[in-house]
């Protein structure tokens, strides 16, 4: 595995792979690997035949009194995944190479940020579509994978591919999760060992969810409703937001109809460690 801090280096790399034929996947990410990351590198190497992985914690999408400071770092480790399960490419930029002196573009998703995320989290979209662009530009992937865990983001990212006329196929892997359900997250390891014993609970409240759903309960605030009476039942979570929506349009009617995919979105502090993760549903 080659690791690449230069932009220009890794667009020469990935032209050099286009010009031989070969197909790009690109797996963006902010380290400190876990479990779902490497999924999300093995799910790529299916896709294509070169897999670059880009480690670049992105403070653009960061809000000013969030962890960018302290959002866990391990570059050592990192490598070390990476290359166990047969990256090609580890493109680690740093931050003055990615937003140098004078940078002055902003790339804003108006479609799917101005609620959840988007609200609680102001600016993050535009980080999140302004940094994504740049890894395509300096990646040049055919496919890009990411995880169904910011299933709000990947619906942003699909935007902008559309939008901006990006060739690249947007490819959404399953949440992986811990034996006992919750979400793998790099950020889990905020989360004392008393926190971690009821964060599996996230799970517990969205499955409780998507089994009204599949029994037949249409009307999106009773399924809020059942959620977060599960998640109040342990006093420990404080409730960001908690919302069935549908999964493609975002919208949120009174009554889900027949047929219809749903998604349980759900953002709760543990603490002061903010947590998300959501769950799929047909309406029978
Ligand atoms: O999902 C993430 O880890 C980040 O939002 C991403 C897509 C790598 C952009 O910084």
């Amino acid at each position: 595995m080659k690791i690449i801090t230069k932009v220009e280096e890794m667009q020469k790399i990935s032209e050099m792979h286009r010009q031989n034929g070969e197909k790009i996947v690109c797996v963006p990410t902010m380290g400190y690997f876990h479990e779902g990351h490497l999924n999300l590198m093995r799910i790529a190497k299916g896709y294509g035949d070169i897999v670059v992985v880009t480690l670049f914690v992105n403070p653009t999408q960061f809000g000013p009194n969030e962890d960018f400071e302290r959002y866990p770092r391990n570059f050592q480790r990192d490598m070390e995944l990476a290359s166990s399960v047969g990256v090609d490419y580890l493109f680690a930029p740093t931050v003055e190479e990615m937003y140098p002196d004078g940078y002055a573009t902003k790339v804003v998703v108006t479609k799917y940020t101005d609620k959840f995320e988007g609200v609680k989290r102001p600016g993050h979209f535009d980080g999140v579509a302004t940094v994504v662009t740049k890894l395509f530009n300096a990646t040049k992937p055919n496919v890009a994978i990411f995880g169904q865990k910011d299933y709000q983001q990947t619906l942003v990212v699909k935007q902008l591919v559309k939008d901006l006329l990006f060739d690249i196929d947007i490819i959404v892997a399953p949440i992986v999760r811990e034996p006992d359900g919750l979400a793998m997250s790099s950020r889990n390891v905020y989360l004392s060992p008393e926190e971690r014993t009821v964060a599996n609970e996230i799970y517990n409240a969205l499955n409780k969810g998507v089994e009204a759903i599949r029994n037949g309960e249409k009307r999106r605030k009773h399924i809020n409703s059942i959620v977060i009476e599960h998640l109040r039942k342990f006093n420990q979570f404080y409730i960001d937001y908690v919302s069935a929506v549908n999964a493609e349009n975002f919208e949120e009617p009174e009554v889900f109809r027949s047929g219809e995919k749903v998604v349980i979105l759900v953002a709760v502090y543990l603490g002061k460690t903010r947590l998300i993760d959501n769950m799929l549903a047909t309406v029978p």
